[in-house]
């Protein structure tokens, strides 16, 4: 028993931040690991609601250490105005809790400008990103013109990395139509989040590799969802970097021994934000109840996200690609009343049943699903606090599920608050220190 990894199995928004939340107790540290403040872990404690976007859902833990990797790309006004907002509800956040990769890229105040003129130029073909930064900072890291959080911690470095992007940015901001940039007035702002950053600032490769000497168990926390990975992903529809399980290792500089086990996080039915296919998207009625009962609002942009059934082939696909060893299963009280709920089995296309999920995204567009459908469940499944007390026609739907993705549920999430939660104990056992967390309850 030691480290795990937890990411969502579908497009992001399967309820990450309450399960990180509630595992915590049980590691020392909480490590993301890819991303950026495009991501919304939301918590909820005592009916306060916390919105997380660049610091680990550990963080309302106060001995837990968290941990933000090289893998992520940093906008320095967002994270401090994280801090800001946690410290003002009690959280203590200094440098003994929060550690930051001195390789994380930043993002600089050109990137959202050049996405948003990207998005506007993709015309009906737009990705519908957050318009963060995101993927421009990516890009300018794999272009190799990224300015990384550890060139803060050197003026002069700084200072010439900054005007040397400008010139070149300033050179395509022309013809796009945007102002020119000043990269003086840049390097002053960059400089001064710098002196509030610089005491952050980690080896976290190194940092992690002496926790983990010293017997302290890590969570590696992944944001946005396996659909949504750069490779892996509904390609072009996804967004810039690693979320699947791999991700951890290049996105934290830790070897992929470390990674002991993966927890899959998976919302009872389907959503997602932004373009891209989605062949169990409902367009109907159903769809709407699912998303207001649902709140499916994104946790940073606030659009309305897209509400559907539950892909079993999706889903599989994400088992098998992240070598999820057991999944908890999210929001099936969202599904209560509702009348039947189906789950897609296979997609038919061009006369064929496909099992698998397909790798062109071009075939997943065409697709349209083949449903099988099961009585829903009229009674409460958030007063249960037992697997037992579950609705039956609950259960069978649980079953089904795990027969489908070949992968055994472990945690039901049946309420937003912490202790709406049922753990399947001895599926977890191997996986998450139980004794630990109790401690920690008592
Ligand atoms: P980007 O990450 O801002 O580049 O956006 C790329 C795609 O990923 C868009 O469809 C976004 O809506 C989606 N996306 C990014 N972050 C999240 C997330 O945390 N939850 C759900 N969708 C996300």
């Amino acid at each position: 028993m030691a480290n795990l990894l937890v990411l969502g199995t579908q497009w992001g928004d399967e309820g990450k931040g309450k399960i990180v939340d509630l595992l915590t107790p049980a590691f020392d540290v909480v490590a993301r690991y890819q991303g950026g403040h495009n991501a919304g872990h939301t918590v909820y404690v005592g009916g306060r609601k916390v919105v997380l976007h660049l610091i680990p859902s550990g963080v309302l833990h106060p001995a837990t250490l968290c941990v933000i990797g090289n893998g992520l790309v940093i906008a320095p006004q967002a994270f401090f105005r994280e801090v800001e907002d946690l410290e003002s509800l009690g959280v203590r956040l200094d440098a003994a809790r929060l550690a930051v990769s001195r390789h994380a890229h930043l993002i600089m105040p050109w990137h959202p400008l050049v996405e948003r003129a990207g998005e506007e130029g993709r015309g009906e073909k737009k990705i519908g990103t957050t318009c963060r930064g995101i993927g421009p900072a990516y890009e300018d890291k794999a272009a190799r013109w990224g300015i990384r959080a550890g060139d803060l911690l050197d003026l002069d470095v700084l200072r010439d990395k900054i005007r040397d992007n400008v010139e070149v940015k300033n050179r395509a901001f022309g013809p796009l139509g945007l102002p020119a940039l000043d990269a003086e007035a840049v390097y002053r702002e960059y400089a001064d989040w710098g002196q509030r950053l610089s005491p952050y600032l980690r080896d976290v490769s190194a940092l992690l590799y002496e926790r983990m000497k010293a017997g302290d168990r890590v969570l590696f926390e992944g944001a946005q969802g396996v659909l949504l990975d750069l490779d892996h992903g509904t390609y072009p529809f996804v967004t810039s970097s690693s979320s699947t399980a791999g991700g951890a290792c290049t996105g934290l500089g830790v070897g992929p021994k470390t990674v002991h086990s993966v927890l899959g996080i998976t919302k009872a039915y389907t959503t997602r934000v932004g373009g891209g296919p989605f062949p169990t998207e409902l367009l109907d009625d159903t769809g709407r109840t699912i998303a207001s009962r649902g709140d499916e609002f994104g946790a940073t942009t606030g659009r309305p996200r897209r509400c559907g059934w539950f892909d079993a082939v999706a889903v599989r696909y994400a088992c098998r690609v992240n070598g999820v060893d057991r999944i908890a299963l999210t929001k099936p009280d969202v599904l209560e009343k509702i009348g039947e709920v189906s789950i897609a089995i296979g997609y038919r296309y061009k006369g064929e049943v496909l099992r698998d999920f397909p790798s062109e995204p071009w075939v997943l567009e065409r697709v349209s699903p083949v449903y099988k459908s099961f009585p829903g469940w009229n009674d409460s499944v958030r007063k249960a606090r037992r697997y037992e007390q579950l609705p039956r026609t609950f259960r069978d739907y649980i079953r089904v599920i795990e027969d489908l993705v070949e992968t055994p549920i472990a945690v039901i999430s049946t309420g937003v608050e912490r202790e709406d939660t049922i753990l399947l104990e001895e599926r977890l056992e191997g996986l998450v220190d139980l004794g630990r967390m109790r401690e920690d309850r008592s």
